[in-house]
């Protein structure tokens, strides 16, 4: 019996998510060129233990297995990503068609047994030829990005359900070229901002060029969200909360939603910004998509980039990667994306939340993951009570389907519902997929 707290609107979409370069593998095969991922991965010393994506889940190749997981758990959708390398070599030009047919086996194989294809077009493998021309410093990168997206829509058709055009452009401006832990590596610090309107400025030309293709098709944007407050009421740590809230919150969504930029940011723009471009980037879209996982504190540190540092959130739990586990930050996301954006918020889709935990398969041939279980049930709670607010949210995709690889922390974490052996790469649903799907099938009928 699923209790009212966890029962969900009609319609309302379940789902999970993965990310190509996280769980494809198959890096040399049909065709694919190489990204910016594969570089930085094969980087001596970038990427915990060594760990590369060359093999990953190998889920181009078990796609079908995975396919029969999500049945099983009975998903309405699930989000994937596209691997621009493997439709585009070069990143603009020739298309490797053996490419294309490999999304288009899957969104078959997805459609035949009733689940949504929610595809993202970029999940951050940008193709090494692009990054080699300057990457997303590069205002041609945008250009580029539209005409790739047009080949996958005109590839793959209205079979598709909905298109996602970036994943957390916050995270590519901030990992990839502040700080440079994740690919490219880059160190800008303030230096960066190309990187985020270029970026702006590809999902904005990018949305025509979609619907040109696919008529009727919703197309939406995610980014990462989280609420940032001052560690202390200190005038000056609350300064720096509300700045670094700008740069992670408003930066990305500013643009879309209102054509224009938060005015913190101001000072960053330079010469970037183009005349038409705020217009080009505020295309209406269907949706927004909201990836949550946790929030965090700041105090104001003059010494670091941006002038503020995070502090430990107090929790009273946190994750195997150290994040606190707060659900009510998840309600406080969606209720503040709504206060501030108010008439031109757009249904909202939470596009990935889960956890980290140190999953291992027991001498039962199980895997009890209550921690899991324990952060889903609260969070999908969040939602409903955000939902109970006001606010239009419209479906749930859970991070992740499978444990796969985390990026800079190789297969040290595993996110998924799934349990995923990267010696055999043998798949065990966990307890947390039998909760899930029992929460799905636990759904009471529209009365
Ligand atoms: C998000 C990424 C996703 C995954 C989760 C844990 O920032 O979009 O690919 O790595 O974090």
């Amino acid at each position: 019996m699923i209790d009212d707290g966890l029962q969900f609107p009609p319609g309302f979409q379940f789902g999970t998510a993965t990310a190509a370069y996280q769980i494809e593998g198959a890096v040399a095969e049909d065709g694919r060129g190489p990204s910016i991922w594969d570089t930085f991965s094969h980087t001596p010393g970038a990427v915990r233990g060594g760990d590369t994506g060359d093999v990953a889940c190998d889920s181009y190749h078990r796609y079908a297995e995975d396919v029969r997981l999500m049945t099983g758990l009975g998903v309405g959708a699930y989000r994937f990503s596209i691997s621009w390398p493997r439709v585009l070599p070069s990143g603009a030009g020739t298309v490797n068609q053996a490419g294309l047919d490999y999304y288009k086996r899957l969104v078959d194989a997805l459609r035949e047994t009733g689940i949504e294809p929610a595809p993202t077009l970029f999940h951050w493998d940008l193709p090494q030829p692009l990054q080699d021309a300057g990457g997303w410093l590069a205002r041609d990168t945008a250009a580029r990005f539209a005409d790739y997206a047009a080949v996958v829509a005109e590839g793959l058709g209205d079979r598709v359900g909905r298109w996602i055009t970036l994943n957390e452009p916050v995270v590519v401006t901030w990992n990839g070229h502040v700080e440079g832990s994740h690919a490219p590596g880059l160190r800008l610090g303030a230096g960066a901002f190309p990187v985020a309107h270029h970026q702006l400025l590809g999902h904005g030309l990018a949305v025509p060029a979609l619907r040109a293709a696919t008529p009727g098709v919703p197309v939406g944007i995610t980014n990462n969200y989280g609420p940032v407050g001052p560690a202390t009421p200190a005038e000056a740590d609350v300064q720096a909360a509300a700045f670094r809230d700008a740069l992670h919150n408003h930066l990305y969504t500013d643009p879309v939603l209102l054509a224009r930029y938060p005015d913190p940011v101001a000072p960053l723009t330079g010469d970037t910004v183009r005349d038409g471009d705020l217009a080009t980037i505020a295309a209406p879209i269907d949706f927004l998509g909201v990836n949550y996982y946790f929030p965090e504190l700041v105090r104001a540190d003059p010494d670091a980039t941006f002038g503020s540092t995070e502090v430990e959130f107090p929790a009273p739990s946190r994750t195997a990667f150290d994040w606190p586990v707060v659900p009510a930050g998840l309600t406080e996301t969606l209720t503040a994306l709504r206060d501030r954006y108010g008439a031109a918020t757009p249904p909202i889709y939470v596009t990935e939340n889960g956890a980290a935990y140190d999953d291992a398969v027991g001498p039962d041939g199980a895997v009890h993951d209550p921690d899991r279980v324990s952060y889903l049930d609260g969070h999908l709670r969040a939602v409903r009570a955000a939902i109970d607010a006001g606010v239009d949210v419209r479906g749930y995709y859970c991070w992740s389907l499978l444990d796969n690889f985390e990026w800079a922390e190789g297969f040290s974490k595993r996110f998924g519902l799934v349990h995923v052996d990267f010696g055999t790469l043998a798949r065990t649903p966990k307890d947390s997929y039998g909760w899930y799907r029992d929460l799905i099938a636990g759904q009471k009928p529209a009365r």
